[in-house]
């Protein structure tokens, strides 16, 4: 989480920093700062609590000016969202400023270490110990560089680091330790800049030009970024040779199109997100798949034992649902598991079990942990992600990328819908290659597929029953949603939607559950969301949905267009288009969205960045 931006160059780093940290506001938005040296060497630093725009509002005074600074904007980990708690922190002597993105593991050994020798705190986070350390090694006659890389053989846990430091002006030292925090850097006509991803550096590498080159920093890598060149070097100071990649602008586009939010225009674009995870890799004609991204052999496949899914967040959901893809369409047993539980039991995994980690950033730290967990077991290892070069994607032996676009809005919509899409795919390939699938039973699942984004977007345009649902609802305080089979994790994935966006207490539980226990808080001031489309488990789910009615609870249900025998049994209806059991939760999650959406607007909520939450979360 956080968000990092450095510039050394000619221009104005202030604004260039600002629109930095605007694009990184997706990492956490407590609070925000930037610190700029002008050319008397003095630092000027403007913070404030909340969003990256206080940091322009409520000033008469002019920006600071200067051509070198860093900047930041917080998610909360050590110390309150606070003034004193945002970054950039000083050192005592005022001549070293920091931001950092991670967690300090030592922080507390550290600090009582250096207050021991007379250093003193201004905040209560354990970013200041890292001011501390370098301010330490620079009164020992450490160059800037080299107390930089001192400070970082002593941190424990994962992070990103950038410091600059007055009396060496014109240098940005940058350090990146472990998987936790990424660092781009791009550099160019007397320009460096780094960030936290590459949007943080889009103000370098457009002005005209179609394309840059940028640097990702591994694990345990430094850079000291001047205006005539970047210096790369290991922990231990040896020079490195970094590889440049490519990025084009598209990577960085980041627009609301029109609409008001950007929750709204991502689940806008869901049909174009399916249409996209599908493209080059479904012969529509051939009623075939193909998935040339992935290495395995046919042999190697037909030896898979099981597939295991894992992820976090919605990501998690996606794998649940995915569990199902692999199990019906792949033939192949299959579990789905949270990335924060999988790494910490010492999972059983071999090189027959093909393990699938799905992430829309992947920078989640779970996520990436669990996947070097799986690489150090020797499992077979692939991804299904939205960030090109990102973590996930260099950790893994092959990326099926969802191909969705950027995604802002902190609640994932559009990217869950490209990982279902991919995931059917996933199953379909390997029930393809195992002989389990019929080349008939391919050709239904590329004909169901090719008929989803029209459906998708059947959903979409009924916007006046959403509105209408969620005057209805939007004062309850409590929801549950239920759903049953491939469901189950679509009512987990509803419920996550609407307390992330309303703050409506919300929980998701499989419908056969209900009765060992949820029943117990039916009441009337209980809305109860029942997912009942017309599929093999539907007089399951109507079982559910009558027990809740028959103690006086508020029941809105959503069902196949048409069932307008349920419809006369519950409070209210919503509905997908008729559709097979592989494309049901591709639908069925779309409704649920919008009304959480459109409740979340009553309440006078903030969509796009939802308290407390941070789009990327790259601590644990
Ligand atoms: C989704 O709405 C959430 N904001 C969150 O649960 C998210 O899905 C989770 O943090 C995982 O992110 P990833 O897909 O980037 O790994």
């Amino acid at each position: 989480m956080c968000g990092i931006v450095g510039y050394v160059g000619h221009r104005e780093a202030w604004p260039l920093i600002f629109e930095g940290l605007q694009r990184l506001e997706y990492r956490g938005y407590d609070s925000a700062g930037i610190a700029v040296v002008d050319s008397a060497g003095q630092f000027h630093l403007r913070k404030t609590v909340g969003k990256v725009n206080g940091l322009a509002l409520n000033h008469n005074q002019a920006m600071p000016q200067g051509t070198i600074g860093l900047g930041h904007t917080r998610w909360a980990t050590h110390g309150k969202p606070s003034y004193a708690n945002a970054h950039p922190h000083t050192d005592c002597g005022g001549h070293v400023a920091v931001v950092h993105n991670g967690i300090v593991e030592n922080f507390l050994e550290l600090k009582r270490r250096l207050l021991d020798a007379g250093h003193s705190f201004k905040s209560e986070t354990d970013t200041e110990v890292i001011t501390h350390l370098i301010e330490e090694g620079l009164d020992q006659g450490f160059s800037f560089e080299d107390a930089f890389l001192r400070m970082g053989g002593l941190l424990k846990g994962s992070q990103a680091i950038t410091a600059t430091y007055t009396e060496e002006p014109g240098k940005l030292c940058v350090l990146r330790l472990g998987h936790a925090g990424g660092i781009v850097v791009a550099h160019r006509n007397g320009e460096g800049i780094v960030g936290s991803d590459l949007p943080a550096v889009l103000p370098l590498i457009r002005d005209g030009s179609k394309a840059g080159q940028v640097a990702f920093l591994d694990a345990g890598e430094m850079a000291a970024v001047t205006r005539e060149g970047v210096d790369y070097r290991d922990l231990e100071g040896n020079r490195l040779d970094k590889e440049l990649r490519d990025v084009s602008q598209d990577e960085m586009v980041i627009d609301k199109g029109g609409y008001r939010h950007f929750m709204l225009k991502e689940m806008m674009e869901q049909p174009q997100a399916v249409t996209s995870a599908l493209r080059n890799r479904v012969d529509f004609q051939a009623g075939r798949i193909d998935l040339p991204e992935l290495p395995f052999s046919q042999q190697e496949i037909q030896q898979f034992q099981r597939v295991v899914l894992i992820g976090c967040g919605t990501s998690l959901h996606a794998a649940q649902v995915g569990r199902h893809m692999m199990e019906r369409l792949g033939g192949i047993p299959a579990e789905a598991e949270s990335a924060s539980e999988f790494r910490y039991r010492d999972p059983l995994i071999d090189q027959r079990t093909l393990v699938v980690s799905i992430a829309q950033s992947g920078e989640t730290a779970d996520t990436v942990a669990a996947m070097q967990i799986v690489a150090e077991k020797g499992g077979r290892l692939i991804t299904i992600c939205n960030v090109e070069g990102s973590q996930s994607t260099r950790l893994a032996e092959a990326t099926l990328y969802t191909h969705s676009g950027v995604e802002i809005g902190v609640a994932s919509t559009k990217t869950f819908i490209s990982a279902l899409t991919v995931l059917s795919l996933l199953g379909a390939y390997l029930g393809q290659a195992r002989g389990f699938l019929t080349p008939e039973a391919t050709r239904a699942v590329v004909d169901d597929l090719a008929r989803c984004p029209r459906l998708i977007g059947e959903i979409l345009a009924d916007t006046a029953r959403y509105e209408k649902l969620a005057q209805r609802f939007y004062k309850y305080e409590n929801f549950l949603f239920l759903g049953r089979g491939v469901n189950a994790p679509i009512a987990l994935e509803g419920a996550l939607k609407l307390k992330e966006v309303s703050y409506i207490h919300a929980e998701g539980y499989p419908a056969g559950e209900m009765k060992h226990g949820p029943i117990a808080l039916i009441d009337r001031g209980m809305a109860t969301l029942a997912l009942a489309p017309r599929d093999s488990l539907y007089d399951k789910m109507v079982n559910n949905i009558l027990e809740v009615k028959a103690r006086d609870g508020v029941v809105l249900a959503l069902m196949t267009e048409g069932d307008d025998d349920l419809a006369s049994q519950v409070d209210e209806a919503l509905y997908i288009p008729e559709a097979t059991e592989l494309l049901v939760p591709l639908l069925s999650v779309v409704p649920l969205q919008l009304l959480a959406y459109h409740i979340a607007l009553l309440r006078d909520c903030d969509v796009d960045q939802p308290r407390n939450l941070a789009k990327t979360v790259t601590v644990e």
